[in-house]
């Protein structure tokens, strides 16, 4: 016999209302939110190293306004999303400490280096493209403040992408070397793009229990096939070539076909062995570890004030 609070539960998530922090929820859905919504959180904080390291050496003032105004969007993103963690009584210092000893993941695709400047607009334009296409539906997920989260998010987000690709249609409208920068940085970063999603539904070891939880709306290969028909005519618009012979229309399906990933690739970048991950994962380290004498005053200081209350 199911309990009163599982069916309670199971007609909120029916009923596409949302689960709050203070209802019952089964441990495996509170579990579940916990993985993404750090893994998600880490994927911000880590992001911004990247794209930081282009601020020092951007072309011009404006482009080096904009570019700290993305850098530190991706801050704040990680922190409405560790404060999301939460509500769900996830330690924050702990989740730092996961990602720091590798047991907690971050985003593949930010352990791709960042080789030139035109790195900086690919990154705006596809990646946090990606990052649309799959934030999006997030919106609807079913955990309200992870929902709540997501409004702000998408909106900063939709910022980055249009930033990314304006700095793009400047270099495109520039010389010959401008252009063949934009190019090789498009050939890079294409593939890792695609991953972003995560493996293929059929690998997916969490999409079937999160789509039925709706935590998840749409399963990773649709929204990677959203991103691939979304920037197909982007890239003609720019007038770049998206590095794959077998990206071409299918009427019958109403969506482009593509080659395939490479998955093992993946998988290495996932597992740690990507071109940057240690060198990331140090570097949140040493911050975390720098910062250390802040979280003690923060704390020396409330500590204080209790007392003096
Ligand atoms: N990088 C690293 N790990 C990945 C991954 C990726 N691109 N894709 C999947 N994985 C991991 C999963 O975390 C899971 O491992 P775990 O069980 O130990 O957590 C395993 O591979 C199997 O993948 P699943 O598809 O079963 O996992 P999910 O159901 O969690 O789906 C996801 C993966 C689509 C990334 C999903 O977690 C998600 O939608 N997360 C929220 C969005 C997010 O985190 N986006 C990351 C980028 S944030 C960003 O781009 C910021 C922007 O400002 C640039």
């Amino acid at each position: 016999m199911q309990s009163r609070e599982l069916d309670q539960f199971e007609q909120t998530v029916a009923a596409d209302h949302r689960v709050e922090p203070r209802d019952w929820m089964p441990d495996g859905y509170r579990a579940t939110l916990v993985r993404q919504i750090a893994q998600h959180a880490h994927s911000e904080i880590i992001g911004m190293q990247p794209e930081g390291n282009w601020i020092s050496r951007a072309p011009s003032l404006r482009r080096k306004a904009i570019l700290l105004a993305k850098v530190q969007d991706e801050a704040g993103h990680g922190l409405y999303l560790y404060a999301a963690a939460e509500t769900l009584g996830a330690d924050r210092a702990e989740l730092t400490e996961k990602l720091i000893a590798g047991r907690q993941k971050y985003s593949s695709i930010f352990n791709y280096p960042t080789l030139t400047y035109a790195d900086v607009g690919v990154i705006g334009w596809l990646v946090d493209g990606a990052a649309i296409c799959n934030q999006v539906p997030l919106c609807r997920t079913s955990y309200g403040p992870y929902a709540r989260a997501m409004i702000r998010v998408c909106k900063e987000e939709s910022f980055h992408q249009r930033q990314g690709y304006e700095l793009l249609m400047t270099m495109m409208s520039g010389t010959e070397q401008q252009r063949a920068m934009v190019q090789e940085s498009v050939d890079r970063w294409w593939w890792p793009s695609l991953m972003m999603f995560g493996p293929p539904d059929a690998e997916s070891s969490n999409t079937e229990q999160s789509m039925l939880w709706r935590i998840k709306r749409h399963t990773n290969d649709e929204l990677r096939q959203r991103f691939v028909d979304m920037s197909v005519p982007q890239a003609a618009k720019l007038g770049v070539t998206l590095p794959d012979p077998h990206l071409v229309w299918n009427a019958e399906r109403g969506h482009h076909d593509f080659g395939e990933i490479d998955w093992t690739e993946f998988w290495q970048v996932v597992k740690g062995d990507g071109p940057c991950n240690a060198q990331r994962v140090e570097h949140r380290r040493k911050a975390h570890e720098d910062g250390a004498w802040v979280r003690e005053a923060a704390t020396a200081y409330a500590r204080k004030k209790e007392q003096a209350a």
